[in-house]
């Protein structure tokens, strides 16, 4: 979506742009097209665009032309008026068209003299009037001037020796004479012609036919001759002879016998000055195809090519018909689209050294055992019925000059069989085949370019003998998940992986080829994440060229990105590198640990938070006890107990900091408060009872010495419940849980409920250590201040 929207906002600019400056923008040339073929006309339409270089009037039903129907086309390069019914051209009527290079007025109605019109021509090249009514044609002087003519196409009844005169001095590239209708040739007309290339459409028959042809077989060393399916153009073609000109014959639309073809017309030619013949659209008519003896001595003949072969005939020894041709001792032979089935060895050392037999129904059986194809370099079995990879590689092995071989479009496969290919062989083309993976096992060692486009393809296998001479390799068109790395390849220099099922070519993807150059790898399934990286910076290296780059690598995945081009797809550094992920998130993080351990550490800040919970603890439930009844009999705010051997800490420490400065807290002891007369025990309860709160010192020397006194109190009274809040613990020094008896259930539930407050040993700590404290015990007593004098009394 991102893109076309891009796309749109693209246009929408072009057009402004265009509006403004007022000038076509893109596809300039079709700007200057105007194309009105086949739309009925019956005269040149007016008020064409003056700018027209180009304009296509063909298949209309003009009949006549005006001077004033393309004076004001000033620019006109390109006219095309064929198939109409022009009958005549006035003279005046191209005056303004300077440009003009290329007229077509064949297939209408043009007779004797109307040419005048080509005097203005000058910068004509291309000129067609064939087809039309000519029964002469007397090419004078308007065609003295043009001296760029390069095509002129013609067509007459009657050809006398001075009608040609005009063009006598023109260089054509090729001259095109429609002679269907010819009923006089003198001869020699054609003598005085000056083209490279001629092509005659050929009359059926008449008196003209012979000396015609025996006159174009002198008149370029290029000739095609079409139609030639009468006897008596088989009589005219066979004239050819070793003194003739032409070198290279095309024969079209040749309709013949069997032995006809052998003996006249091929047998004739190759017996001639002719090096190279083509025969189009050849067709071998009548019931039988009968041996004909073939003199196979004496020719200058290097190529023959045949290409549309038909044999109308069902039944004949196809081997009379392949063993001519095998046994052909000429360099190049083409037979293409012929049906067919076989092809034999030749029966002697055989001269080839190009063959193709593309679109026919050779099987893998041809040429096996065939020792005489020792000159063959190039073998072309392009579109066939080939279907063994083995067998065909068993069938180049006694090619002793074979270089290349393409074996596309059949339908070949590799399971097992060994193979032995050519040692010679450099280049294999196995395009469109169904081969697998395994094809790796039978490939020609020194090959150097390979293509297995359009296969079946997955992987590379791992385990290869390795292809030291591979230069290209082309695996497009296949079902590769992944770019093949160079390890079979190590001199590799061009790879392409088009049109496959890569999502995201792995990182390493040019490891090992270190001599890579090009790289094609669009027209996959990219799914641009940031695995993606590493492969679209291939693109940025100078030592490997991305052929095709930008246009065919897209994005297809994820849905966001379809159809964005690779080269547009950027994402930030931070994003795809891990560790710097990583290093950009946890490196805050760290840094706040830090922070904390480092608070924790210097400044025991568990201990402050502990702290200050207890005391909003404390407050809070002060607010809410607040309201609440005390007993009569409170008139301490806390009873503090303690061993003797911590007297110290409570005198020293305690007491001034619980009593200082504030003298309405008020503590018993029992050594101060104590009562003469009476129990350590009784005097400890009676203290107990009068307290709001009970404060017990706790070290391990009390545990040892004055805790079984409260154990057994804790026992019977019910005053300090499970959930007392009346009773405080001050942990002096850290107890260890063994020194704690069984015995003393009630410590050791108090303990294990850590319900206590730590003496720090940090002199900081203690000024929030007493505010806890005191907070805890805090309660006011005014009402109840006179009750301690009584109690003391
Ligand atoms: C004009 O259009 C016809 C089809 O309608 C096409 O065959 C022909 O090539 C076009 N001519 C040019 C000059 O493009
Ligand atoms: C030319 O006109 C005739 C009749 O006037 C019509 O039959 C024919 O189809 C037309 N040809 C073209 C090419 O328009
Ligand atoms: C002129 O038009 C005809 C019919 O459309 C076409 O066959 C012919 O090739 C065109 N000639 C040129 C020179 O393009
Ligand atoms: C063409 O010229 C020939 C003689 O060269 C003449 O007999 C014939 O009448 C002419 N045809 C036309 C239509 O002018
Ligand atoms: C050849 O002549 C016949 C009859 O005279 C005519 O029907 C045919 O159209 C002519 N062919 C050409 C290409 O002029
Ligand atoms: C063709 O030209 C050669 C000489 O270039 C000549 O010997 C031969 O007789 C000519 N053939 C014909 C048919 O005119
Ligand atoms: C070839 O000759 C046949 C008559 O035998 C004719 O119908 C056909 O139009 C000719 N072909 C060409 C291309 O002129
Ligand atoms: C083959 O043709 C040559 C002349 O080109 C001739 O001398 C030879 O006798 C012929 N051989 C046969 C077997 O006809
Ligand atoms: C034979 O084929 C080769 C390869 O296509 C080509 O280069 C050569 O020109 C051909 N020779 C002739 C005489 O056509
Ligand atoms: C190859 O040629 C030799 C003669 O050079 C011939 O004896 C042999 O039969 C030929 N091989 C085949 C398979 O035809
Ligand atoms: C043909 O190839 C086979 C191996 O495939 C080899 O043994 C034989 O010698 C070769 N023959 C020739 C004439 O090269
Ligand atoms: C290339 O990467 C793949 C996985 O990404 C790994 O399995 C392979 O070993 C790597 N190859 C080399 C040569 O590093």
């Amino acid at each position: 979506r991102h893109s076309r929207n891009h796309t749109a906002m693209l246009n929408i600019l072009t057009f402004v742009v265009c509006v403004l400056v007022l000038e076509p923008c893109s596809a300039e040339e079709n700007e200057y097209v105007v194309n009105d073929s086949s739309k009925k006309l019956s005269e040149v339409p007016q008020n064409l665009p003056t700018q027209t270089k180009i304009l296509d009037l063909s298949i209309n039903n003009i009949s006549h032309i005006q001077a004033d129907d393309f004076n004001y086309l000033l620019q006109l390069q390109k006219l095309n008026l064929s198939f109409n019914l022009i009958q005549e051209i006035g003279s005046d009527v191209f005056g303004a068209n300077k440009e003009l290079e290329s007229i077509d007025l064949s297939n209408n109605k043009l007779y004797n003299g109307s040419c005048g019109f080509l005097v203005h021509l000058l910068a004509l090249k291309y000129l067609d009037i064939s087809y039309n009514k000519f029964k002469t044609i007397t090419l004078g002087s308007e065609f003295k001037s043009l001296f760029h003519m390069e095509y002129l196409g013609l067509s007459t009844k009657e050809i006398h020796k001075s009608d040609l005169q005009g063009i006598s001095h023109l260089e054509l590239e090729l001259l095109f004479l429609e002679l269907s209708n010819l009923s006089v040739y003198e001869l020699g007309s054609l003598q005085i012609l000056n083209t490279k290339k001629l092509h005659i459409v050929l009359p059926e028959t008449g008196n003209a036919l012979s000396s015609l042809v025996l006159d174009a077989y002198n008149a370029s060393y290029v000739l095609e001759l079409t139609n030639v399916s009468s006897g008596d153009c088989l009589n005219a073609v066979s004239q050819i002879s070793k003194s003739s000109k032409v070198t290279s014959l095309t024969l079209s639309d040749v309709k013949i016998h069997w032995v006809e073809f052998v003996l006249r017309v091929v047998s004739n030619i190759w017996h001639s000055s002719v090096e190279s013949c083509q025969i189009y659209n050849l067709e071998i008519i009548g019931k039988s195809v009968p041996y004909a003896h073939f003199n196979y001595t004496n020719t200058l003949m290097k190529a023959l090519i045949l290409k549309t072969a038909r044999i109308d005939a069902f039944y004949f020894n196809q081997n009379d018909v392949y063993i001519l041709f095998a046994n052909l001792l000429i360099e190049n032979l083409t037979i293409y689209d012929a049906n067919m089935l076989f092809m034999l060895c030749p029966s002697h050392r055989s001269k080839f050294r190009y063959l193709d037999f593309s679109k026919n129904q050779l099987p893998d059986d041809i040429f096996q055992k065939c020792t005489n194809f020792s000159a063959l370099e190039i073998l072309i079995l392009r579109d066939n019925k080939l279907k063994q990879l083995y067998k065909v590689s068993l069938m180049t092995s006694n090619m002793s000059s074979l270089r290349q071989l393409d074996i596309s479009r059949n339908s070949l496969v590799y399971d097992s069989g060994s193979c032995n290919w050519s040692d010679t062989l450099k280049k294999l083309n196995l395009s469109s085949n169904k081969l697998t993976d395994s094809v790796f096992k039978c490939l020609p060692r020194k090959v150097e370019v390979l293509d297995l486009q359009n296969n079946k393809l997955r992987s590379v296998p791992s385990e290869l003998v390795s292809f030291e001479a591979l230069k290209e390799l082309n695996l497009g068109h296949n079902r590769f998940v992944d770019i093949p790395d160079c390890t079979s390849f190590r001199n590799l220099e061009a790879l392409f992986v088009d049109a496959n099922s890569i999502h995201v070519p792995s990182s390493n993807v040019t490891h090992n080829c270190q001599n890579l150059k090009a790289m094609r790898a669009g027209d996959n399934p990219f799914t641009c994440t940031c695995s993606l990286r590493d492969f679209i910076s291939l693109t940025g290296r100078s030592d490997i060229r991305m052929i095709g780059w930008p246009e065919s690598y897209v994005c297809r995945y994820p849905d966001t990105l379809a159809g964005t081009l690779l080269k547009d797809f950027h994402l930030s550094e931070i994003s795809c590198s891990t560790p710097l992920l990583l290093l950009t998130i946890l490196a805050p993080m760290l840094a706040l640990v830090a922070l904390i351990s480092v608070t924790c550490h210097y400044f025991d800040l568990p201990w402050y938070l502990k702290m200050i919970w207890q005391w909003t603890r404390t407050k809070q439930r002060m607010l809410n006890t607040n309201s609440q009844e005390l007993p009569e009999s409170v008139v301490y705010h806390a009873f503090v107990s303690y061993s003797q051997h911590d007297s110290a800490w409570v005198k020293e420490h305690l007491i001034p900091n619980l009593e200082k400065g504030d003298s309405t807290l008020r503590l018993c002891q029992h050594e101060r408060n104590f009562i003469p007369g009476k129990s350590i025990i009784e005097n400890i309860i009676n203290c107990i009872e009068k307290s709001y709160k009970s404060i017990f010192v706790l070290s391990p020397n009390f545990i040892q010495s004055e805790w079984c006194h409260y154990e057994l109190y804790f026992a019977h009274h019910k005053l300090f419940s499970e959930n007392s809040n009346n009773l405080i613990l001050i942990l002096l020094e850290p107890i260890p849980q063994y020194l704690i008896p069984d015995k003393y259930y009630k410590l050791k539930s108090l303990m294990a409920k850590r319900t206590y407050l730590e003496w720090p040993k940090d002199k900081n700590k203690n000024p929030l250590f007493w505010a806890n404290l005191r907070a805890a015990i805090k309660f006011n007593l005014q009402d109840v201040n006179k009750k301690i004098s009584s109690c003391l009394a």
